[in-house]
């Protein structure tokens, strides 16, 4: 573990260039680590994120006595034991920051035959677990949670589970994953239909280990009672999410062009890409590629002048996590930029909507926190951010996000309590320094 108490300080620097390849997709990682351990046989991994998100889960199932090897430079060995080969935990399961891990294992948790609790850090304790509690409850699993639905969830064992319709309220691609988890036991078809589109990489994994998924436009399938078989071996591309703040950093600093290798492009993701394109952004694909089920490309991004857009509703699901960093780039165009529709980012690791209309006002920037969104009032202006100092709140992509805006600032952006960006993005600073930003961080 890192130390918990790091603050970046990011100074002006004009342009960045280069060829990078950032860490492993976060999903990916979790679902592969998952799947594989409930396949038979065994699983190379490669392309793993290195992130303690991603770790938390390979430890939860070395916890559960599936036997492991690695992480060694992104290569994992997964020994699967099979549908029915868990074994009991000593003690609960610590899931860190990990939204992603503590939601799908409930799935899996509430088929087992042994009892399991789930625990997270302050982060992952105040965010809300009734959207799995709740449909699993109805397919017969029993949970019980702390105050208001949050985490630790206490999961019983050796419940029978039944197959269960479930119209999903949000697009949630962790409630839709967790259901289909728990319906890999249940009696019967588990069908999910979802209101907006959400990553599909389970349902893609799945079929990929042998498990027949049915797709028909909005609702996905599965009936309990099959076997997952080893694929051998799961690429992991690079995550679209971290590339994110690379795609923004080079369109918003004049001069610059950035090479982004082996990137996850699977159109549940590419919200970003199409957000940023509207506004203007010069962002092309190179060497397009399917690996393991997964589309991928190399994406060039060089500067172009922005101008504000109203976010397409549809657009939301499809870059959720992305919105801190494109808050950044709304900043740096021309215009008025309004998003709406996405009241999600309320319960993410932090309130994203909050948070970053509290650092965006701390640097100059005429930010609107609204219910679900946020208006933004942008400008072309050279050195538009001033400097001053912005709290991350524990939160990895607004850390990230503010880092980026130092591309157009007048002074230094400090910005605290940055730890958990080794929960998605290990070796941050390091990369984004190989193509010239100037972050360094402090053990303060
Ligand atoms: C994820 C789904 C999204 C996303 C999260 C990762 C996943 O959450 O924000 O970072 O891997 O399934 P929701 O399903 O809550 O939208």
């Amino acid at each position: 573990m890192s130390s918990r108490h790091k603050t970046y300080i990011a100074s002006p620097q004009s342009v960045i260039h280069g060829t990078l390849r950032v860490p492993g997709d976060k999903s990916i990682s979790h679902r592969a680590i998952m799947l594989a351990a409930l396949a038979e046989g065994t699983t190379e991994i490669t392309g793993f994120l290195e992130g303690e998100d991603a770790l938390a889960t390979l430890q939860a199932f070395r916890d559960m006595e599936v036997s492991i090897e690695g992480p060694l430079a992104g290569r994992v060995i997964v020994h699967g034991v099979g549908l029915h080969g868990l074994k009991p935990p000593a003690k609960p399961l610590y899931l860190g920051n990990a939204g992603t891990a503590m939601r799908l294992m409930a799935g899996l948790m509430a088929a087992q035959t042994f009892d399991v609790t789930l625990t997270g850090d302050k982060s992952l304790s105040r965010r809300p677990m009734n959207r799995v509690v709740k449909p699993l409850t109805a397919m017969g699993a029993v949970i019980d949670s702390g105050e208001d639905g949050h985490p630790p969830l206490m999961i019983r064992g050796r419940q029978k589970l039944k197959g269960i319709h479930y119209d999903m309220p949000v697009a949630s691609a962790q409630v839709k994953s967790c259901l289909l988890l728990a319906g890999l036991y249940a009696d019967g078809e588990t069908s999910v239909t979802e209101p907006g589109v959400a990553r599909d990489h389970t349902e893609r994994m799945l079929r990929g280990l042998g498990y027949p998924v049915a797709i028909d436009g909005r609702q996905v399938a599965i009936t309990g009672g099959g076997r997952l078989t080893s694929a051998g071996q799961i690429d992991v591309p690079a995550d679209i999410s971290s590339a994110a703040f690379f795609l923004v950093a080079a369109s918003i600093a004049p001069g610059s062009e950035l090479l982004l290798t082996h990137v996850g492009v699977n159109p549940t993701r590419t919200g970003v890409i199409d957000i940023l394109r509207l506004m203007g952004a010069d962002i092309t694909f190179e060497n397009e590629q399917e690996t393991g089920g997964e589309p991928v490309a190399d994406i060039r991004v060089r500067h172009a002048p922005l101008k504000g857009v109203t976010i397409p509703k549809h657009l939301v699901p499809l870059a959720i996590d992305e919105f801190p960093v494109l808050f950044v780039a709304a900043a740096c165009a021309e215009g008025e930029t309004l998003l709406q529709g996405a009241e999600e980012l309320r319960v993410k690791e932090s309130d994203r909507i909050q948070v970053m209309a509290d650092g965006l006002n701390a640097l100059g920037v005429k930010a609107v926190a609204l219910p679900d969104g946020m208006r933004i009032s942008g400008s072309t202006a050279g050195q538009l951010f001033q400097s001053g100092v912005v709290h991350s709140h524990g939160d990895h992509r607004i850390a990230m996000a503010f880092a980026v805006a130092s591309l157009r600032s007048q002074g230094d952006i400090r910005i605290l309590d940055c730890a958990n960006v080794a929960t998605s993005f290990p070796n941050f600073v390091g990369l984004a320094r190989s193509v010239g930003l100037n972050v360094r961080e402090t053990e303060s």
